[in-house]
């Protein structure tokens, strides 16, 4: 299982911006040498440092932003060596760029409503998301999670639109006291948001773990966007596999490779 997307490509590329947004996060926006069509939300892009960093090994981000064809920008936090290396780049300097990749969500229809919920960088995805979801009488919403106040990344960029935005924070600094899917319960148990709704969440393992257990005991739709490790992100290395359901689309097979089989997979598909 796993195809290789057509238009993928591979290519040096440079940094065009770069801007902290928080205390360990930050915009890289990068100028592809050729346009590139719009990119669905929940794609995502291997980032390779060029030049003397020992670092071999792509790191995976989903594409935050596409301002225009010629260029994209990706919300990083810094975990470790490979991200850490990303943050020393400035503008000009230039990087490694494979993408796009993955599935990506698709789009739900106008008259489905529609939650997204993010814990951390997993806001990532749903920027381009809540866009194209902008030009519909859509009924949508984000509830964005973090520890602090200061960790809701660039959480300005989500206002202005007709998105409804639930925060929430561990520590109570802003939005509701506790994490996302308490946030979520509560919108829920209060009716601002329909249980028939599709939900569609990204964030940390913990989260998502905590998310999934949630919705299969309420019988709520969902869509997750995994972000396990991944040592290609083209379908060669075997490094990325996620365990499915044997009743879901993958049936017959235990595990599917979340770069080309997703990152984004129904809850009905795999057993995570
Ligand atoms: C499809 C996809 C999309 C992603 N999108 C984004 C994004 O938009 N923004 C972003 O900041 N990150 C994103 N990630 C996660 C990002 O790829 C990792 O944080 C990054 O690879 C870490 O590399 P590193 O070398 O800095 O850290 P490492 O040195 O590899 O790890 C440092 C620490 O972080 C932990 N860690 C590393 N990767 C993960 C992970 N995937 N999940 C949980 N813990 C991890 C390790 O266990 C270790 O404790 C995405 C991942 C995937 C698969
Ligand atoms: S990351 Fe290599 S097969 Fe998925």
């Amino acid at each position: 299982m796993g195809v290789l997307p057509a238009d993928a490509r591979s290519e040096v590329v440079l940094v065009s911006g770069k801007q902290s947004c928080g205390p360990d996060a930050f915009l890289l926006e990068v100028a592809l040498s050729a346009p590139l069509k719009p990119l669905g939300p929940g794609q995502f892009s291997m980032l390779t440092p060029v030049g003397p960093s020992e670092l071999t090994v792509p790191r995976p981000f989903s594409v935050y932003d596409q301002p225009d064809s010629m260029h994209l920008s990706f919300l990083i936090q810094v975990m470790g060596s490979g991200t850490q290396v990303l943050d020393e780049l400035t503008v000009g300097e230039s990087l490694r760029w494979t993408g796009p990749l993955g599935n990506g969500f698709e789009v739900a229809p106008p008259d489905r409503e529609v939650v997204f919920l993010a814990g951390g960088v997993g806001s990532a995805p749903f920027l381009l998301y809540s866009r194209a979801r902008e030009t519909a009488q859509a009924r949508t919403h984000l509830i964005f999670g973090a520890r602090t106040e200061e960790r809701l990344y660039d959480r300005h960029a989500f206002d202005g639109g007709a998105l409804k935005i639930q925060l929430a924070t561990d520590d109570g600094s802003a939005g509701f006291h506790g994490n996302a899917v308490q946030a979520l319960e509560a919108e829920l148990k209060a009716c601002r948001i329909s249980r028939e709704a599709l939900f569609c969440a990204c964030g940390p393992p913990g989260l998502l773990h905590g998310f999934a257990d949630f919705a299969r005991e309420g019988g709520l739709e969902f869509q997750l966007s995994l972000e396990t490790y991944m040592g290609c992100g083209i379908g060669v290395c075997n490094g990325c596999p996620t365990r499915t359901t044997p009743t879901g689309r993958f049936a017959g097979w235990p595990w599917a490779k979340t770069c080309t089989d997703g990152p984004v997979f129904s809850g009905a598909d795999v057993d995570f």
